[in-house]
Formats: C-alpha cells, sequence, structure tokens
C-alpha cells in the first residue's frame, strides 16, 4: 500500500489490521502485505483468549517473579522497582531509613504494585542476611536482584582520599554487590535461575575528576559482572551491569546544581539534558525481562550519548 492514500471500507479490510477497543469502535492500521497473515493470526488468538490476550498487551512478562531491589526508596533504584512492579513482579524495596522505606511502599501500592519493604544498610552483614531471608520468607524465593546502592563521601583530589574513603566506598558499592548475590544465587538456582544487575555509572568508563575512588569502585563493577557471568551462567543465571550518566536524583545533585559542572557534562552529551530516573530504571527492567534472555556479561551505558568505552 502506498503511504497517504485514503481506502475505502473493504480496500482498508484488505491492507489493514482492524482492532476494536473496549467502547466497541474500530480502528485500522495499515501493514504491508507480508505481514498481513502473520498479523491476522496473532489477532485472531488475542481475540479466541481475550485474557491471554490482555496479559499480552499489557506487558506483565514478569508475573510470579520476586525482586530485590538495594537502595531502592528513591531515585534510579525507586525507579526501577516501579518498572519491575509495572511488568508485574513482586518487588522488595529497600534501604536504610525506615520512613523512606515506608514512604516507598506506600507509593509502590498505590500504583498498584505487589511490594514488601525492610530496612537495610547494604554496608552491614545482618542486614543483607535479614534482606533475603525476609524476602524468602514472605515471597517464597527470589528470581531479580537489582544491586543500586553506592556512597561517594569524597569529592577532591584523588591523592587527598585517606584509607578510610577508600574502604567505606569499596566495602559499600563493590563488596557488598558481590556479597548479596552470593547471597541470592543459592535461592535463584531453587527457582531454575534468575536475573542480577549491578547499577555502576558512566563515570567508571570517564571519570568525573573529583570522584576518584568513587569512579574505580564503579569501574570495579562493570569488572565484576564479565566476572561473574560464566560461574553464574552455569545456573541459568545472567548478570549485567547499567552504567548511567547523569540523572537527576538527589545524589547526583553536587553535579547539576553547579553550572559550570551541568555545562561540563552538557558538552559531552549528544542528547542535551538530564537523564530520568525511569530513564535508568526502565533499562534495569528490561535487562530482567525476558526479552533481555541473550544478554549476559553486559554493560548497558544510559548516558544521554557520552562517549563510554573504557
Ligand atoms: N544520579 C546519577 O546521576 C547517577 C549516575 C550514575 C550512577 N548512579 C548510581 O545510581 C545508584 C542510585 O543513585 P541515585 O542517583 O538514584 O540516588 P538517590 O536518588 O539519591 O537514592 C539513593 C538511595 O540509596 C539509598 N541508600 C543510600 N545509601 C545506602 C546504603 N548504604 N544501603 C542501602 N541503601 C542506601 C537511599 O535511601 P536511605 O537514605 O534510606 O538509605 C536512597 O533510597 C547509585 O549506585 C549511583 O552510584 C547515579
Amino acid at each position: 500500500m502506498r503511504p497517504g492514500i485514503v481506502l475505502h471500507q473493504e480496500e482498508r479490510r484488505a491492507h489493514c489490521i482492524s482492532v476494536r477497543s473496549d467502547n466497541g469502535s474500530e480502528d485500522f492500521i495499515p501493514v504491508p502485505n507480508s505481514s498481513q497473515v502473520m498479523l491476522r493470526s496473532v489477532g485472531r488468538s488475542l481475540l479466541a483468549n481475550r485474557i491471554t490476550g490482555r496479559r499480552m498487551m499489557s506487558q506483565k512478562t514478569l508475573t510470579g517473579k520476586v525482586a530485590i531491589l538495594t537502595a531502592s526508596t528513591d531515585g534510579i533504584g525507586l525507579a526501577a522497582a516501579q518498572a519491575l512492579g509495572r511488568k508485574g513482579a513482586h518487588v522488595v524495596v529497600s534501604s536504610r531509613g525506615k520512613e523512606n522505606v515506608e514512604r516507598a511502599v506506600e507509593l509502590l501500592r498505590s500504583e498498584n504494585i505487589k511490594v514488601t519493604g525492610t530496612t537495610c544498610h547494604v554496608g552491614n552483614r545482618e542486614d543483607r542476611e535479614r534482606l533475603v531471608k525476609t524476602t524468602v520468607e514472605q515471597c517464597g524465593g527470589v528470581d531479580i536482584f537489582i544491586s543500586n546502592a553506592a556512597v561517594n563521601p569524597f569529592v577532591g583530589n584523588i591523592t587527598d582520599s585517606t584509607e578510610e574513603v577508600w574502604d567505606k566506598i569499596l566495602h559499600v558499592n563493590l563488596k557488598s554487590a558481590f556479597l548479596l548475590t552470593k547471597l541470592v544465587v543459592p535461592y535463584m538456582e531453587i527457582r531454575g535461575g534468575g536475573s542480577v544487575v549491578f547499577v555502576s555509572s558512566a563515570a567508571g568508563y570517564q571519570p568525573v575528576e573529583a570522584l576518584g575512588p568513587y569512579n574505580v569502585s564503579k569501574t570495579a563493577l562493570m569488572g565484576l559482572t564479565p566476572a561473574l557471568a560464566p560461574d553464574l551462567g552455569r545456573r541459568n543465571i545472567r548478570v549485567n551491569c547499567v552504567a548511567p550518566g547523569l540523572i537527576k536524583t538527589q545524589f547526583s545533585s553536587v553535579l547539576w546544581k553547579n553550572e559550570n559542572v551541568f555545562e561540563d557534562f552538557k558538552r559531552k552529551m549528544i542528547i542535551k539534558r538530564m537523564g530520568t530516573p525511569q530513564e535508568a530504571g526502565g533499562v534495569i527492567a528490561f535487562l530482567c525481562s525476558d526479552e533481555a534472555s541473550y544478554i549476559t556479561g553486559e554493560t548497558i551505558t544510559v548516558a544521554g550519548g557520552i562517549n563510554c568505552r573504557l
């Protein structure tokens, strides 16, 4: 069919698929000839089974899955919980502050997302163990783990950073991500497989000058991902990493509230604006979905086109 041609009703039926909405009105979507047979048969099967059809249409592809997310009461972690929850997963949100957890749980419930909340400081061994135990007891297992927590207690010349700063950053940003993965893997094996996502940063590729040790901790997460992939792959668990650029959150406010720093970022961006937490959260949820079933050991950059190569 040539573009721009207005078709009569019968011609429309020959060249378009017809979609009937709940209020009974009929729309016609033009399709090329080669696609018509396939689309008609999909359409017929959706009509024959309206429940399956609704489920497919609403993309609830993670129904029945349980997802643990660290640092998920705000920003990227909360947006990832929303994206996973919209795909049907039961999300277990956590962070250090009890009130923050309660607020996030209330928000997610108001969006009809299945949610459990608990406090967890990822640097604390008892907290990590309690997070996993609570999930298994209350939700019956674990299928997805999102390691999103990070700290950055240091801004300055890297040679001024102390041993304490390095210990804290590597402990929270890197070691806890690995130790939590180790805790959840046996439960994922019981379920027959799973998916792990580490939240790194574009700063792991292109160091932000004043954030020395933080940059290195994020580079290390990109290294941890392919290092874990073969071992986890044998257990049918995929592991991937997301490297956000400048995303507008509280954590990054030290960067975007400073006009000079922000302008410097903008010069490096192809898409000349900050990202939203939802734009990062959606990619995290994608990596946990069946659509990403052939992706493991990878880092996906979500940074508005900032050049990210080691
Ligand atoms: N925003 C960006 O531009 C950007 C760019 C690249 C990478 N990232 C990465 O994205 C991740 C999330 O950052 P964000 O920007 O979304 O931050 P955010 O909006 O400020 O949220 C931070 C979350 O982390 C929790 N949290 C902080 N320390 C924690 C700890 N030790 N244990 C558990 N939870 C903790 C906070 O809640 P509580 O205070 O209640 O603990 C809060 O829920 C981090 O790994 C960060 O490095 C962010």
